[in-house]
């Protein structure tokens, strides 16, 4: 594990600027200060009362939190409720089922305003139409759509049968794919023929055939959306296109209410080993934490504000605040199928215009491309429906975030800068728009109901103006239960580190003023356009293919998507010379790129491959990543008089220049 002293992050650690909320804005916000008094009085009294005013329960609770089984917890023991009749059912019932719940947005143009009332006849049937695959309630199924409301259909019916849904981002490969379906054990994937990327179609169903002709899964159907029109290979008694059977389900079904602890998904994710991590979340704690936080930290007042977040549904940041938080709301929302380039440069400032979009939730390395093209394009745009802007998925710099409050927001939208995590499930830390004044690049502060530290190596909490470990205090509502079919891999993970502290694998800084800067991952996970990726996972990749003997990954300094990957490769000798040929050594890392994307996924493409003699390593053989981070960053590389053999970083370095 590296000094956190020593990660990639926000520069001026400084800063002074502050923006308190303007007098109209606090006085409608729904975060208020009291809240941070109250839950420190009574953490658990607190969370009851969150739990029962943004939640429908079908049975009340009876104890808040049972920790008796540190780490692992129960909240909101004896509760039972419905996710998906939280998320729809609830406010149709209360008369607001005309209210638009997705401005859906097609790549290519095409747009379609779904209602709740809709919404709740989609579900009812896909639910019907699940059943009638025969999946029930504990029967895992695995999501592999591009971002249509197909989706958030699919993982609503999922919610609504109890059947935990694991959605496989769309960009990952079927090697990728196989092993999430075959490690969550899922008996149906939903799927569809394509999606719209970049004025293109990209096929989603072929991954799906080739992940199960790998073989040795459950899965007895994939049910196929169709989207793009293209053609697609059958399979006949497995495949079974969602059209048809919505259509031939029953139209009304009775939901069922679950166990608050009864899990709701499970969501795969990088860690420091080669194998990713399915991170597994109950339904009750989930929801009440996703709901309070889209009120309290989004802001999002369901009768007035359009609210976007631009996050694809295949990460932790679309369950939770595209599916979850917003619509246990009962908000309006836009959802958007592409990417923010096609057809034009605008397209994002365009979808703000024309759906009045009040709220909007995206990542630093979005905000840091749209200013690489240029404050021009999104001033062509009335923007002045926005009233709150928000950030997350990795450090925001201050330079970014002070042209998204000027360029974007006018100068009168607050930012949220918000901390959380996968495990985390919700927003853990962010200002309270109505009542924190901002400070460009800090997160600031846990919000009402969540503790949070920076500790030493010792556990000890520092000193302001210190840098440490981030840490999680106490336990929180939304925690992830576990790790799927692993509990022992989840105590290790995060409760080793620190004696009773979640340790959220980042470090972070405390400033003069007590706000936490989080500085970035100290383990070896590295943060590409906020996505998670682990080095040891692309290093697996890489040494999988039949050229390659040894392989270090590390993520360097990258101006647009924060980190970038960067690869070391030492090849098996009988290669050695071919790659040496004038020529080869392109084609042969090109090789190794498109290895990678077949591994894992497109996401996962190194940037840069660099073929190497030797690797340098310490006596007892650990790659010490932080020279070779220093070579990708074009630095001079640091001290290497804990290397085994010191002439080592010289070797590479000669090699590297040897083509200028
Ligand atoms: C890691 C979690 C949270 C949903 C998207 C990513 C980094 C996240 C911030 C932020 C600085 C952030 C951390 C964290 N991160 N938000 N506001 N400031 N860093 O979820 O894939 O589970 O990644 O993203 O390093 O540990 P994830």
């Amino acid at each position: 594990m590296s000094d956190p002293k020593q990660t990639d992050g926000p520069t001026h650690l400084h800063e002074e600027r502050t923006f308190p909320p303007s007098e109209e804005f606090a006085a409608a916000a729904n975060g208020t200060a009291e809240l941070f008094e109250h839950a420190a009085a009574d953490r658990e009294g607190f969370w009851a009362e969150q739990a029962r005013r943004y939640v429908t329960w079908e049975q009340d609770f009876d104890q808040v939190l049972d920790w008796s089984d540190a780490p692992f917890s129960k909240w909101f023991v004896g509760g039972t409720l419905n996710a998906c009749v939280n998320a729809v059912d609830r406010h149709v019932e209360a008369g607001n089922g005309d209210r638009v719940a997705i401005h859906f947005v097609g790549e290519p143009g095409d747009t379609r305003d779904i209602t709740y009332a809709e919404l709740h006849q989609q579900v009812q049937r896909a639910a019907n139409a699940l059943a009638d695959l025969g999946v029930g309630q504990g029967d895992t199924v695995a999501i592999y759509l591009p971002m249509i409301p197909e989706a958030v259909v699919a993982m609503l019916a999922c919610a609504r049968l109890g059947a935990p849904h694991s959605v496989v981002f769309g960009g990952f490969s079927a090697e990728a794919l196989h092993s999430r379906i075959d490690d969550v054990g899922a008996t149906l994937v939903i799927t569809s023929d394509g999606g719209w990327r970049r004025g293109k179609h990209s096929a989603l169903k072929p991954a799906v055939d080739a992940a199960l002709a790998v073989g040795d899964t459950d899965v007895q159907n994939v049910l196929v959306v169709r989207r793009t029109g293209q053609d697609v290979e059958w399979t006949d008694g497995r495949d079974v296109w969602w059209d048809d059977a919505l259509a031939a389900a029953a139209e009304s079904h009775e939901a069922q209410a679950f166990d608050a602890e009864h899990p709701l998904f499970i969501l795969y994710t990088s860690g420091t080993t080669g194998k990713p991590k399915g991170i597994f979340h109950a339904t009750g704690g989930y929801l009440v934490q996703t709901a309070y936080t889209s009120s309290v930290v989004h802001d999002v007042h369901p009768e007035t504000d359009v609210y976007w977040c631009t996050a694809d549904i295949g990460w932790v940041t679309g369950h939770s605040y595209i599916v979850y938080g917003p619509m246990t709301l009962g908000a309006t929302q836009v959802m958007y199928e592409g990417t923010p380039d096609t057809p034009h440069q605008g397209r994002f400032w365009e979808i703000v215009q024309d759906k009045k979009v009040s709220i909007l939730y995206t990542a630093p390395t979005a905000i840091r491309t749209f200013m690489k093209w240029g404050r021009e394009i999104p001033e062509k745009f009335d923007l002045s429906s926005l009233r709150l802007l928000g950030s997350v998925g990795e450090p925001i710099n201050p330079e970014a975030w002070m042209w998204y409050r000027e360029v974007i927001g006018g100068d009168r939208c607050p930012i949220v800068d918000t901390w959380w995590q996968t495990e985390t499930g919700g927003i853990m830390i962010s200002p309270l728009p109505g009542v924190t004044p901002t400070r460009p690049g800090s997160a600031q502060h846990a919000i009402p109901g969540i503790s949070a530290a920076v500790v030493d190596d010792v556990g000890q909490p520092v000193e302001k103006g210190s840098a440490g470990y981030l840490v999680l205090t106490e336990p929180w509502p939304a925690m992830l239960r576990g790790i799927w079919g692993d509990p022992d891999r989840y105590k290790e993970t995060y409760w080793s580190r620190f004696e009773n502290l979640y340790f959220a694998g980042d470090g972070a800084k405390l400033d003069e003023d007590g706000n936490i800067w989080v500085l970035g991952r100290v383990d070896d996970v590295m943060n590409v356009s906020g996505h998670r990726m682990s080095t040891a996972e692309i290093e697996s990749a890489l040494v999988s293919h039949p050229k390659v003997a040894e392989a270090a990954v590390v993520g360097a300094a990258d101006e647009t998507t924060g980190q970038a990957i960067c690869a070391f490769v030492i090849l098996r000798s009988e290669f050695v010379e071919e790659a040496d040929e004038v020529g080869e050594g392109e084609n042969l890392i090109a090789e190794l790129r498109n290895h990678v994307a077949k591994e894992i996924g497109p996401i996962a493409k190194p940037r840069q491959i660099m073929i190497v003699p030797e690797l340098p390593k310490t006596r007892s053989g650990k790659i010490m990543r932080r020279l070779l981070k220093d070579v990708a960053e074009n630095r001079e590389v640091g001290d290497v008089t804990t290397l085994a053999d010191s002439s080592v970083m010289t070797m590479i370095s000669a090699g590297l220049n040897k083509g200028d």
